[in-house]
């Protein structure tokens, strides 16, 4: 059994000169983007972990996992929120908003078109709190923070396609912020975005599940980290969302997990946070999937 520990005791950032506790040091605390789950249900299939899931999550359970992620995140980070519309269930999942970075946002360009009514209410949500927003040619399809993740130090961008995302859509990225891309090709539908099969990790560490990649993309990973910063992830880890983790300083926040891996991770100084999120694996996500990292806290 896996309990839910709580973030509260002591979540320490990296660099141990820089505690988020002491009120003497100014910390600019990370800022999520989340959206209540009170709409949320598995309406339609849309990818492999959706079918014969159709009305079979709990509402009410769903909130209560997800209220106990938001506790845990509040914790570690501040949180904006976006109201949930009806008619789009999965706008639960604001990591596939866009991706955002120094004030300026990414839109998605959903490939799917149960997802394409959700654009036009993240698009106003970024404008009207004074983001710069760019939209991407409508044929060029681009999911978000769902497939792309920056490193730790903001110089490389990890770019998935393949399933949802086009290529294509990589060197706007690329010119947007002036970034290195890293383009990695997706090949199994169950890791449908990057997001849930691999995460870039602060210390320099990356955790993955390498059987959803093609071999010349797994050089790119292997070319990249080291092999001590490399944390492997197999399929049952990997089929609970172990990859699809919210990362600030030493504190990982995701789904239940092995204690095998919990331990490697415990070893490399990282404080696990499990909360329970099978109401959202039902469609296909988990912790990552329910938050979009902002670069600006924003009063609501
Ligand atoms: N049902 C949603 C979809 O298929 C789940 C999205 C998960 N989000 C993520 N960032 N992996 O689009």
């Amino acid at each position: 059994m896996v309990t839910t520990m709580n973030v509260g005791i002591s979540p320490v950032l990296n660099d141990a000169s820089f505690s988020p506790f002491d009120p003497s040091v100014p910390v600019q605390r990370s800022t999520f983007l989340m959206c209540k789950p009170t709409l949320y249900e598995v309406s339609y299939v849309i990818n492999p972990w959706m079918a014969g899931n159709i009305h079979t999550s709990s509402r009410s359970k769903a909130k209560e996992q997800w209220k106990d992620l938001y506790s845990n995140i509040s914790q570690i980070a501040e949180v904006s929120l976006i109201d949930p519309k009806p008619g789009l269930p999965d706008m639960v999942f604001t990591a596939n908003a866009g991706l955002e970075r120094n004030g300026v946002t990414v839109l998605s360009n959903f490939f799917h078109k149960e997802r394409q009514g959700e654009e036009q209410y993240f698009r106003q949500w970024f404008q009207n709190r004074g983001y710069d927003v760019v939209t991407l040619p409508r044929e060029i399809s681009f999911e978000g923070e769902g497939d792309a993740l920056f490193s730790e130090d903001g110089t490389t961008l990890w770019a998935g396609y393949g399933q949802r995302t086009m290529k294509s859509s990589h060197r706007y990225l690329s010119n947007t912020w002036n970034v290195e891309v890293v383009s990695l090709y997706l090949q199994d539908s169950r890791f449908y975005h990057l997001d849930t099969c691999f995460a870039p990790l602060t210390g320099g560490f990356v955790m993955y599940y390498p059987p959803a990649f093609d071999s010349p993309s797994l050089r790119k990973i292997e070319d990249r980290f080291a092999k001590e910063k490399r944390i492997l992830v197999d399929e049952p880890d990997a089929m609970q969302f172990a990859c699809n983790v919210i990362n600030v300083g030493n504190a990982v926040v995701l789904n239940e997990i092995s204690k095998n891996l919990s331990s490697q991770l415990a070893e490399r100084a990282f404080y696990v946070v499990q909360v329970p999120l099978g109401e959202f694996i039902k469609a296909g996500g988990a912790a990552k999937c329910l938050v979009m990292k902002l670069s600006k806290s924003i009063p609501d």
